[in-house]
């Protein structure tokens, strides 16, 4: 089981990271697995704790992968990263053990804190296609340019039957990085 949330890390000197993952179910917790090199995996490793932000504003997700990275943070609880301010809920994880590896290094993560901040508002299908085409975008240099595009035709119909203001604006920033990306 995957959970794709919003994960906050901060630096060795406080600087606050954000980029999504999926985080795995595992007995006891859960295993984040950063592709090396990322800030996220430099992050866990000299302050070893994370936040899992569970958030429907599927614009964090295209944001992150489209350079726009500033979203509103507050305080945790227990530990040094922020939550994300759009969390419905988060949880704060901590750093128990490292599977090193050269290529992706798994964290084995427990829970030492979770809140809920609103109600859970029921399943949208744009939110979905958005974290489907994110998901796509942060791999356009690795898939065949067919697979992207027939993909996107596909998720385009959830995104113009079901979309609201926030998951069209999503929409529209990965549609022009896999423009862009087949621009260049
Ligand atoms: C929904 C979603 C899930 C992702 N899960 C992972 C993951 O498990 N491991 C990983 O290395 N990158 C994952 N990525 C890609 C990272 O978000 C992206 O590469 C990010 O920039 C991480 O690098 P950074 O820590 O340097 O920002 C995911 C992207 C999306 C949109």
């Amino acid at each position: 089981m995957i959970r794709e949330t919003i994960v906050t890390t901060v630096s060795g000197a406080g600087v606050v990271h954000i980029a999504p993952f999926g985080l795995t179910e595992a007995p006891g917790g859960w295993v984040i697995a950063p592709f090396v090199p990322s800030t996220t995996l430099e992050n866990l490793r000299a302050v070893p704790a994370l936040v899992a932000n569970y958030t429907e504003d599927v614009r964090i997700f295209a944001g992150c992968l489209t350079g726009r990275r500033e979203w509103p943070c507050v305080a945790s609880a227990r530990v040094a990263p922020p939550r994300l301010a759009a969390a419905l809920a988060h949880a704060e994880m901590a750093v128990v053990a490292v599977d090193e590896s050269a290529e992706r290094p798994r964290f084995h993560l427990r829970v030492v804190h979770r809140a809920t901040w609103a109600p859970f508002a029921g399943f949208n299908r744009a939110q979905a296609a958005v974290v489907e085409a994110a998901i796509l975008v942060s791999r356009l240099t690795m898939l065949p340019r067919e697979k992207v595009e027939r993909e996107i035709a596909y998720l385009q119909i959830a995104v113009d039957k079901t979309a609201g203001a926030a998951e069209r604006e999503a929409w529209d920033w990965l549609m022009a990085a896999v423009s862009a990306h087949y621009a260049a």
